[in-house]
């Protein structure tokens, strides 16, 4: 059995900011992040747009990011929530500032703030069009430099172990990959930061890792999980042979000009917003696939032939050298682009203070619901949320670390048995493409009572298949995995039976 302060299971944006917080203030405590593959394999790692704050320099008002925060989330966000997290913003971007990452200025010094869909102002932080992975490698860096966190790769947590008597969260059973051992890991405090759950989808920008494991564990020992229905497409993923994720044509690029267009050229936006291209993003999103259904072609086109001058390639290098990489001369050709699951509004329920409603247990960036984001979050508030929350958690921290005491009465506790010989390969991928396309069918853009039915059948097929296939009860990571992204479509199918009315990101059409 190993013994750590803190478990940190994630190694994003909220999984090192929470660690490199704790083990600068408590040098002689062990801290222990886990990351499933290596570290530069995160939903954050891949946030182009990048954070949005109002700093005290700008000419910017924390009431104007609250009422964005508001009308974009379609005024179902916890309004004191969102004041605190806008309010605390500065500081927290502050801290991030202080850990070396590295935001864009313009020539007179002062920070370049980007504009994006929903902002009333240009207020979004950003290191040209790689936000996310300046933030991670600086993050990475810092935490690299704390003795006592140990930052380990390959580990996957299989189950988190609690204790029932006092509903609270001890640790959790570690699949080292390396050792190829289940270790048994009791910690004072599980933080949970596994972010997002892009991959039910057939079509995400999510990178392949983002498979709800943090969600499906912690529901799985009965904590509290909402809002799983609100998922966040977003509206211009490049279109074309995607892989594992589809490639993010930032929002940013609407913010510096860029105008959507149908297979007739028309730049359509008026007609569904008087905000245009920059309306929120559940608006353009299902403004594009509307666009879509009425065309021959399964895509819109972003226009951004006119900005070409005004020094995109040196604001969206990444983006351009891959529009460069598929024969796209952006001086003159549209860039091909459609939705794609992007983000989950909801997650693990927690309290102003980051808790979860399991004693022990915080959860933070993605994987949480905090009541920021209403039914539909507004551009680069991610990020964001992520930072003020690891903050809050820390904030509580102090309060309650010194008085915890470990639990290591676990040994009654079933883990799955990993054998790593046994090769579900082919039948899993074809499971897990399976319900990435149904997902992707019925369970998108626009939903109806009829595709969410038939859904629930679906993932109730699959999920029996699954279990045929595991008939030896041996597992692999990858079926494990599998195992999770099957918890988060029921998760997502019931509650959007629940939903009684439209809002924000859900939308079915016979409510
Ligand atoms: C983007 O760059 O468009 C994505 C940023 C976000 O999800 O907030």
């Amino acid at each position: 059995m190993i013994k750590r302060d803190f478990l940190v299971i994630g190694a994003g944006i909220a999984g090192l900011s929470y660690a490199i917080k704790v083990a600068s203030k408590w040098p002689k405590s062990k801290i222990m992040v886990l990351s499933k593959e290596g570290f530069d394999n995160s939903n954050t790692q891949y946030a182009q747009g990048g954070i949005a704050g109002v700093l005290p320099c700008s000419n910017d008002q924390v009431n104007k990011h609250v009422e964005d925060t508001m009308i974009a989330g379609d005024h179902k966000n916890d309004k004191e929530i969102v004041e605190m997290v806008v309010s605390e913003a500065s500081e927290s971007i502050d801290d991030l500032i202080n850990w070396g990452v590295d935001f864009d200025k313009n020539n007179k010094g002062k920070y370049d703030l980007g504009l994006e869909g929903g902002h009333s102002k240009n207020r979004v932080l950003h290191h040209k069009d790689f936000t996310g992975k300046e933030i991670q490698d600086k993050l990475l860096r810092q935490a690299e430099n704390l003795s006592n966190i140990e930052l380990l790769h390959h580990n996957f947590a299989l189950e988190l172990i609690n204790n029932k008597s006092n509903n609270r969260v001890i640790g959790a059973y570690i699949y080292n990959a390396e050792s190829e051992k289940v270790e048994t890991v009791v910690s004072k405090i599980v933080f949970i930061a596994t972010g997002g759950i892009g991959q039910v989808y057939k079509i995400t920008t999510n990178p392949n890792v983002a498979t709800g494991d943090g969600i499906a564990l912690a529901y799985r020992i009965g904590a509290n999980v909402e809002g799983m229905e609100l998922v966040q497409f977003h509206p211009t993923a490049l279109f074309g042979d995607i892989g594992d994720r589809a490639f993010l044509i930032s929002e940013a690029v609407r913010g510096a000009g860029a105008i959507l267009r149908n297979e007739n050229g028309e730049a359509y936006m008026e007609k569904y917003d008087v905000r245009k291209d920059l309306a929120p993003r559940d608006i353009v999103a299902r403004a594009n696939l509307n666009e879509i259904r009425n065309s021959t072609i399964p895509y819109v086109y972003l226009d951004v032939t006119h900005i070409q001058d005004n020094g995109f390639e040196k604001h969206f290098p990444v983006i351009f050298a891959k529009c460069k990489e598929l024969g796209l001369n952006l001086k003159k050709d549209y860039i091909p682009v459609a939705p794609a699951a992007h983000y989950l509004c909801g997650g693990i329920s927690v309290n102003k203070k980051g808790k979860s409603s399991l004693n022990g247990m915080y959860a933070c960036g993605e994987c949480s619901s905090t009541g920021l984001h209403g039914t539909n979050r507004l551009a680069s508030n991610s990020l964001l949320e992520a930072v003020v929350y690891a903050n809050q958690s820390y904030k509580n921290t102090l309060n309650e670390f010194d008085n915890i005491e470990f639990e290591v009465d676990v040994d009654d506790f079933w883990h799955p048995v990993i054998n790593k010989n046994i090769s579900l390969d082919l039948p899993l991928k074809e499971l897990r493409k399976k319900l990435q396309w149904l997902m992707s069918s019925y369970m998108a853009v626009e939903k109806s009572d009829e595709s969410i039915n038939t859904m629930a059948k679906e993932v109730e097929k699959i999920s029996s298949n699954f279990e045929k296939l595991i008939h030896s009860k041996a597992y692999t990571i990858k079926s494990l995995e599998f195992r999770n992204l099957l918890s988060i479509s029921q998760l997502i199918v019931e509650h959007s039976k629940e939903r009684k009315s439209n809002s924000g990101v859900f939308f079915n059409k016979d409510l």
